[in-house]
């Protein structure tokens, strides 16, 4: 469907032209003193001067040619040369009709649908999920709905760390705890167990033990990293420990992801880039893009014109080893190879920049991406505890992403229990429902890019801009429709636009929220475009505010007037319609009651 003010805005252009002027200013933007109107079109002050004319005469003509028009009422010229519009009820009517008819509720799918590999996640193998994983989990989900929402053909790849250091400190780890292990001898010609020797928590413990001691203890490390490249280099029973890593801690990972509502269509893996490697290096040398330098093999990507220092993309270590680098590259050759990608979207700490920027130009110039291919680097701040430093727990440590989700289900349980009788199972169930909406709409509501504060009393208010108060909202409407259905033996679910008609007298909070229903899809086509989802937020934070200003204001369903109960109820229908879209399209969902 057309956007609201693109009609708008065609409608005004067309008098400009039946009035002689050039329309190409003609455009209508929402009143910035809605006191006085709806809508405005500065068109005539802008064409004053090429027109020779005084604006308020140009606006004048204007109007004149739009004394019949459907779409406006109320038109008005103002000194210099506004125009002054408000909008036909019929006509606003109408267009939410066929919204509400719409199962993207207006919104217009790409026209041409674009294959797009979201990169996000980003959990390390055997290390617990920390609160930096939340925010590009969280972001990464969001993007993917709305991307795929538009049409395009989008897979979400998790893209796990198993490639690195904490592979060869937990094997060097377990070499000093359990030496008698066939994975460390080196002459060792049988087959390996197939159970793991560890479970997930004894994993769990020795992460942290080994990386504490690489941290006091310069051999370990050294050791460690010995064992990684060996890892990478294939060493047997390296391997088959690291295998059994990758497959004790999967489960876990899944189920972490699981519990955010976060899911990914392919689980990749740093190490999946490891057998093309050589192929690209081989590529690389033979197209000559490469040079040595200090030993190692880079390709230059500095340019001219750059104003800051740009490090060259490194492909091998003197030493011959592969670097976080030439996975990430590698992985750009199979999603080209595999997915054939019109766009690779990161959704990495910010911290990354510079690195995402050189393996971008590095992708770039080495061809290994199509021209036309779009890189973006979606980088997002820190979230910072109430002292405004990263985020950790009480006693200074990580935050666990686990034991974070936790604190804020407690939070909203005691909440919960409260201020009403529920079972306490239900509450439990409920509380796991709000507890993500409030992590998720703390967390989408700040632009991506910014630091923003963990404030966990405010994320789980009932009221303001938070998660709660955008549910409680659809809640409120769920308990009067259903309440409505029952008035009439019905179910929600036949709840349909029904009777959804244009009634002349129209509070000025009805008809606003009308006007705020109808920007969903220029809402979405910007959150889409800008990769945005706080746009998002911010407008179902106005519309929620908007439903509420009318529900406090107008009786619904002690409504006498039949068809005008029936409009309300059509129209608060079609209100949560959009909610749910949008807190689907943020990757959260509302419950019924709470
Ligand atoms: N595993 C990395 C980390 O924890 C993030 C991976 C981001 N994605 C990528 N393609 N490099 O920092």
């Amino acid at each position: 469907m057309k956007k609201l003010l693109d009609i708008l805005t065609e409608e005004v252009a067309g008098a400009f032209e039946k009035a002689g002027y050039d329309s190409s200013r003609a455009r209508v933007s929402v009143s910035n003193r809605p006191d006085l109107c709806e809508y405005q079109c500065n068109g005539a002050m802008a064409l004053a001067k090429v027109a020779g004319k005084a604006p308020f005469m140009i606006a004048e003509d204007v109007v004149k040619c739009m004394e019949d028009s459907k779409i406006f009422k109320d038109i008005e010229v103002v000194k210099p040369g506004f125009i002054n519009l408000n909008v036909n009820e019929e006509f606003l009517a109408s267009y939410l009709l066929d919204m509400g008819k719409d199962d993207m509720l207006g919104v217009d799918k790409v026209s041409s649908p674009k294959n797009i590999v979201i990169d996000f996640g980003g959990a390390n193998v055997a290390k617990p999920l920390h609160v930096g994983h939340l925010r590009s989990a969280v972001i990464g989900e969001s993007i993917k709905r709305i991307c795929r929402f538009m049409g395009n053909n989008v897979i979400g790849d998790a893209h796990l760390g198993d490639w690195g250091l904490q592979m060869g400190l937990i094997t060097v780890e377990l070499e000093e705890r359990k030496p008698e292990l066939p994975y460390f001898d080196e002459n060792f010609e049988g087959e390996y167990p197939t159970e793991p020797p560890f479970t997930i928590s004894e994993l769990g413990e020795i992460y942290p033990c080994a990386n504490t001691k690489s941290k006091e203890d310069e051999d370990f490390k050294e050791k460690a990293r010995k064992a990684t490249l060996e890892i990478q280099n294939g060493r047997r029973g390296y391997r088959a420990l690291w295998k059994h890593i990758l497959n004790v801690s999967l489960p876990d990972l899944k189920k972490n992801y699981d519990n955010l509502g976060v899911s990914f269509d392919f689980w990749g893996k740093e190490s999946d880039a490891h057998e093309i490697i050589p192929d690209m290096v081989k590529y690389l040398k033979d197209g000559g893009y490469t040079t040595v330098s200090e030993g190692a093999l880079v390709v230059e990507v500095k340019e001219d014109t750059d104003k800051k220092e740009i490090p060259p993309c490194m492909i091998l270590k003197s030493n011959g080893a592969t670097l976080y680098n030439t996975t990430d590259l590698a992985t750009i050759v199979s999603r080209m190879k595999d997915n054939n990608a019109d766009h690779i979207i990161y959704v990495v700490d910010n911290r990354q920049d510079l690195y995402f920027e050189t393996v971008f130009r590095c992708a770039r110039k080495t061809k290994i991406v199509k021209e036309d291919t779009e890189l973006t680097f979606l980088g997002f701040g820190t979230m910072n505890g109430p002292d405004g430093k990263p985020f950790k727990t009480r006693d200074g440590g990580v935050m666990r992403l686990d034991n974070l989700v936790n604190e804020i289900n407690e939070a909203v349980y005691a909440k919960i229990m409260e201020n009403r009788e529920t079972s306490s199972e239900e509450a439990k169930q409920t509380a796991k429902v709000i507890g993500l909406a409030a992590l998720k709409y703390g967390d989408l509501s700040n632009q991506a890019s910014k630091d923003y504060v963990f404030d966990i009393n405010k994320f789980i208010s009932f009221e303001g801009n938070t998660g709660p108060y955008i549910l409680y909202t659809i809640v409120r409407i769920k308990s009067i429709l259903s309440k409505y259905a029952d008035s009439l033996n019905s179910s929600v679910d036949n709840i349909g636009l029904e009777g959804y008609e244009i009634l002349s007298a129209k509070s000025a909070c009805e008809k606003n929220l009308e006007m705020t229903l109808a920007k969903f899809n220029e809402v979405i086509v910007n959150a889409y475009e800008e990769l945005a989802p706080h746009k998002i937020c911010a407008y179902i934070y106005e519309l929620s505010d908007n439903f509420n200003k009318f529900y406090h204001e107008t009786k619904i369903l002690s409504e006498e007037d039949e068809s005008r109960k029936k409009s309300y109820i059509a129209l608060i229908n079609l209100v949560k319609a959009t909610l749910e879209k949008s807190i689907f399209l943020l990757g959260f969902e509302a419950p019924d009651r709470m």
